[in-house]
Formats: C-alpha cells, sequence, structure tokens
C-alpha cells in the first residue's frame, strides 16, 4: 500500500511508526485526527492531495468535514487507489509500446485493436478495399491515429456545413493575369494519385455534397468531373483510400444510410487511460477523467476530459502547477457540467476545487 509505504519513508517519528491501516482506523472512531495528536496539516504535508483523499474517503461518515472538505467518491465511482501525483519517466513507462511518427514528428502509441494494433488495422483494411469510420468525442486521437498509419500518403479535409462539391472535386481559381486555372480537389488529387483521403467531420457535411465521394469508392471506381469536361473521368489509382471520422453528438451531423453503409469498418475512439498515464498525466487527473466518463455514460454529465485536455493538463501542470491545471480544466468543461466535474474534481483532488478565475 503506497500510503503506508509513504508514511514509513516519512522522516516525521510520530507518523513514521504508525500502521497505516490502524491510523485510518483511529482517524474513523474518533472522528477527528486532532485526537490522536496527528492533525490534518500534518497529514497534508506528509501525503499526496490523492492520499488525502483516499484518507478522508476511507474515514468517511464518522468524520465530520467542513463544508469545504471533499466528499468520498460513490461505489460506482473509480477510487484514486495508489494515485500518486508522480510522473512516470515517459521513456521507461512507454518501453515495449509501438509508436509511429506522425507528418508533424508527435509520436502515436499504437494501441489495441481485436489482436492487431490500430494503426496496423487501417493499414491492413486499406489493402482490403475496406473503408473505416472513426467515431468519438473530440481529443480522443481519431486525427492522430490516421496520421499515423498513413503520414506520408494523407490528404485530409475537414468537413462542415459549408463544404461544397468544388472543396473536394477542384475548381477554377483567378490567375494574376485574370484567366481562370482548374486546381483539383482533394477527393481528385487522392483518387488520381492512389493516396489516403481522411473526411474528418464527415457527418456535418451535406449528404448531396458526400455522394460525389461514392463512385470513387464502390462500382467503378471513378468520377466524372462535371465542371470541367476538359479534366474528364477520374479513374482511383491503386491505393486511394477513405477513412472518415465523426464526433456524433455533435449538433447537425447527420449521418445517412448511404453514408454508413459505405463504411464497413466502423469504431468508436475512446481515450485509453493507461496511455494517459504512461504519457505523464498525473494519476488524479485521469481519475477523475475515467470517473466523469462514467457519469456521461450514465447520462448525470456530458463533458468529461479526453486525451488532448490530459495532455494540455499535463503540461500546464508543469509550468503552473496541478492546482492551476485542474482550475483551468473546469474552467474549460460546458458551464452547465461545471458543478458535476466540479464535484468529482474536488473529490479526487482532495481540496475544494472552482473553475479558474482572474
Ligand atoms: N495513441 C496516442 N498516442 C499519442 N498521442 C495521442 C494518442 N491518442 C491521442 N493522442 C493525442 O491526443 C490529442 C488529440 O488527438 P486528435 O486530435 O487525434 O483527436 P481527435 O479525436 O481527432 O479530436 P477531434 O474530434 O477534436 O478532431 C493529440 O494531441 C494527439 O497527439
Ligand atoms: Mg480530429
Amino acid at each position: 500500500m503506497y500510503l503506508q509505504k509513504e508514511i514509513q519513508e516519512s522522516p516525521n517519528p510520530t507518523i513514521a511508526t504508525l500502521d497505516f491501516d490502524k491510523l485510518v482506523e483511529q482517524i474513523a472512531t474518533c472522528g477527528t485526527s486532532a485526537r490522536m495528536g496527528v492533525t490534518t496539516s500534518v497529514l497534508d504535508e506528509l501525503l499526496t492531495t490523492a492520499g488525502r483523499a483516499t484518507i478522508r474517503s476511507k474515514v468517511g461518515a464518522k468524520a465530520t468535514p467542513a463544508s469545504a472538505e471533499p466528499v468520498p467518491l460513490d461505489s460506482t465511482e473509480v477510487a484514486p487507489e495508489n494515485s500518486v501525483e508522480v510522473e512516470m519517466e515517459s521513456a521507461e513507462a512507454l518501453e515495449g509500446q509501438e509508436s509511429y511518427v506522425r507528418p508533424n514528428g508527435d509520436l502515436y502509441y499504437g494501441r489495441k485493436w481485436g489482436e492487431s494494433i490500430d494503426v496496423e488495422v487501417l493499414r491492413k483494411a486499406r489493402e482490403a478495399d475496406q473503408f473505416v469510420m472513426l467515431y468519438g468525442v473530440p481529443g480522443t486521437g481519431k486525427t492522430a491515429m490516421v496520421e499515423a498509419a498513413f503520414p506520408e500518403e494523407l490528404y485530409t479535409i475537414m468537413g462542415s456545413g459549408d463544404t461544397e462539391v468544388s472543396d473536394l472535386v477542384g475548381g477554377y481559381v483567378q490567375t494574376p493575369s485574370g484567366g481562370f486555372d482548374w486546381v483539383d480537389g482533394v477527393l481528385v488529387r487522392a483518387a488520381s494519385e492512389g493516396k489516403v483521403l481522411l473526411i474528418d467531420e464527415i457527418g456535418l457535411i451535406d449528404p448531396k455534397v458526400l455522394s460525389v465521394v461514392y463512385g470513387l469508392m464502390d462500382g467503378r471506381r471513378e468520377l466524372v468531373v462535371t465542371a470541367n469536361p476538359e479534366r474528364g473521368t477520374v479513374k482511383a489509382k491503386e491505393g486511394f483510400y477513405v477513412v472518415s471520422a465523426t464526433n456524433p453528438n455533435v449538433a447537425g451531423v447527420r449521418l445517412s444510410e448511404a453514408l454508413l453503409s459505405r463504411f464497413a469498418v466502423q469504431v468508436e475512439m475512446t481515450t485509453d487511460w493507461g496511455l494517459a498515464k504512461k504519457l505523464g498525466v498525473p494519476q488524479s487527473a485521469v481519475v477523475a477523467s475515467q470517473n466523469l466518463s462514467k457519469k456521461v455514460e450514465n447520462g448525470e454529465t456530458s463533458w468529461s476530459p479526453q486525451m488532448r485536455e490530459l495532455l494540455a493538463f499535463r503540461d500546464l501542470a508543469k509550468l503552473f502547477g496541478t492546482k492551476w491545471a485542474i482550475q483551468n480544466l473546469l474552467a474549460s468543461a460546458p458551464e452547465i457540467d461545471r458543478p458535476v466535474a466540479s464535484d468529482v474534481f474536488t473529490r479526487v483532488f482532495g481540496e475544494p476545487i472552482l473553475p479558474a478565475k482572474i
């Protein structure tokens, strides 16, 4: 038990000789730690914030916490067990974890998808012409995974309600001399070069616009460029492939039957909590996010931090301290979800957490 170890290693002899379980039991029976000569400030000095939360949650109802004191986690929540605020040595923690370089130079760490690694599944699916749709909340690694799988052969289009056929197929652009030149769109470039097209936020694109992609994905694998008869018919070169990503819960997303039926492989991307820890995200932040994720599943709230927020948390905590970073994280939650998030953060971090304000 790490808390016991921490206590035993403590230079304070009063605490060092105490058995951890006994300590907790005694605190619980006494109702107040002061009665046995162990003040909260002594405990606070000796233990990590998460450790304090564990003690307080073990003490339970018998202790009389002040109103600002954290409340123990309930039985459905992930307990901050062993949640020492120690950053792992990333290089050591990530040993043996397959990594792939993204076009921006960042590493993507492969995740298990069945018996294989996600990046390898994508590459194999491409070889077999099985199109993949990734769905999930923002910041879970959808784009990163596709970039890692096809770093040198990737075209990307960010879909929106305003995406037009010309964004995909191409259009005329004015030249300095006042004429017009035809410029291929990403779809035509990917098809004619045999490359991969990532259609990000595909669900936001008007289904009528999207239908222009389908001819290249199935059947004859070709597209007639009606806007430019000179461009004629574009044939999909060997290797042409489409991956799509979407967050189905965002307002304005439409996933038509025609669209869904083109993507034989559909998978939800979620945050890999274990990987987040290995990447040096403080355990307490991971635990809090896991708890919030459960609450999202139960319909109690709609926001939980994902990998993107957790990595930012890690970096900001290094710059400005853990409490600063957690208050900042809370401030980034949608206003309606802040009370639930504040409650979870308060319980996991062992002290009242309110959104950052200046
Ligand atoms: N397996 C991983 N290895 C390393 N970094 C990762 C991994 N998964 C996610 N990340 C990091 O998490 C962050 C968010 O990832 P990404 O932008 O791919 O999310 P997304 O699901 O595409 O989000 P959105 O829906 O907002 O587009 C990035 O900084 C990315 O590098
Ligand atoms: Mg993305």
